[in-house]
């Protein structure tokens, strides 16, 4: 198949893009390098650098390649930032997605799969781990922007019949995250630590997360390309993590018995999230495989 991957320069999109190019399929990345690099596209992948904000962009790539499956993954995915500037994170967000959905319909694109945030379109949360029904209450404008996004894509869907999957990520992290940034604890931590620099914890460091290492998330992925109806699911563990617990794993795989240091909380920050992969099991056959410990460890390993 011949698979556009928005923000393949990035950290998931890249692992996503490397796992289609080994099945034998064709790849186009579009990314603007904000926050991805160049160093990330794997080797056999079409680089367009390039906005997704931009129609005349979209449009013109999607007339000369005429893709039959589009993998979203682009964003202006910085919690932090959404609060700060709404209007920017809407602009990629919202009209960035509705540019692609448009040209996919247009040029008759099959597939369309969106990267979106069981951490953020939960908010904060009734009852744990989340399951697909959950309600959606976003308290960020970032969380707001991904459903919005959810709901556009099942508007194309029901409108013009555009068979689409949306994917909600839990915490991902793994080799090539960027620990640059506000984004990726695991990214930072694990950076700090190669370097030998103490860590920060915002607050107790008792907020949990529900954190999915990024080889189960491109498995979740590879099965979705494949499955012929729309799906909502969930890509998480089910399992809750707090940061301190998370610290200590990495320290470990790091060999060191550093204390980390303990900053001010971060106002609005969600208390706990997590969020249940059954339904994904169910339906798709797919379950996180890689241990925390493992994950770490691998993780470790990428940044020495
Ligand atoms: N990392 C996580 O824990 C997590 C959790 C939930 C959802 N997600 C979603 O997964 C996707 C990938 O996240 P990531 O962690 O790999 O982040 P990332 O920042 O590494 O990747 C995003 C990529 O998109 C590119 N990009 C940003 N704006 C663009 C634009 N306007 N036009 C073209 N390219 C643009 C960036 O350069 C980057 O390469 C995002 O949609 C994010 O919202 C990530």
């Amino acid at each position: 198949m011949k698979i556009l991957v928005t923000g393949g320069a990035g950290f998931i999109g890249s692992h996503v893009a490397e796992k289609f190019i080994a099945l034998g399929h064709e790849v186009v990345i579009l990314d603007n390098l904000s926050t991805g690099a160049e160093d990330n596209i794997p080797p056999g992948a079409v680089f367009v650098e390039g906005d997704i904000t931009s129609s005349s962009t979209v449009t013109d790539l999607f007339g000369r390649k005429r893709f039959d499956v589009v993998v979203h993954h682009a964003a202006q995915m910085n919690v932090r930032h959404s609060v700060e500037q709404p209007v920017f994170d809407a602009q990629v967000n919202i009209l960035g997605t509705l540019n692609l959905l448009q040209e996919a319909v247009h040029t008759g694109v099959g597939k369309f799969m969106f990267a979106s945030t069981g951490g953020a379109v939960y908010g904060e949360q009734e009852y744990f781990p989340a399951d697909e029904q959950h309600p959606t209450n976003p308290v960020s404008p970032y969380g707001i922007s991904k459903l919005a996004c959810e709901k556009y894509l099942s508007y194309y869907q029901i409108q013009f019949d555009l068979k689409t999957v949306i994917m909600r990520y839990a915490n991902v992290y793994g080799p090539r995250q960027n620990p640059h940034g506000e984004a990726g604890v695991v990214a930072i931590f694990a950076d700090k630590l190669v370097r030998g620099e103490p860590v920060i914890v915002n607050g107790d460091g008792l907020q949990t997360r529900d954190y999915v290492y990024v080889g189960d998330v491109v498995a979740a992925n590879a099965l979705a390309l494949e499955h012929d109806s729309h799906l909502t699911f969930n890509v998480g563990t089910g399992i809750e993590t707090d940061v301190v617990t998370l610290y200590r794993h990495l320290a470990q795989a790091a060999g060191t018995d550093l204390q980390p240091k303990h900053g001010p909380a971060k106002a609005g920050e969600q208390r706990r999230s997590v969020i249940s992969p059954k339904w994904g099991g169910k339906r798709l056959g797919w379950t996180p495989e890689v241990t925390l410990k493992e994950g770490l460890d691998r993780t470790f390993r990428s940044f020495v």
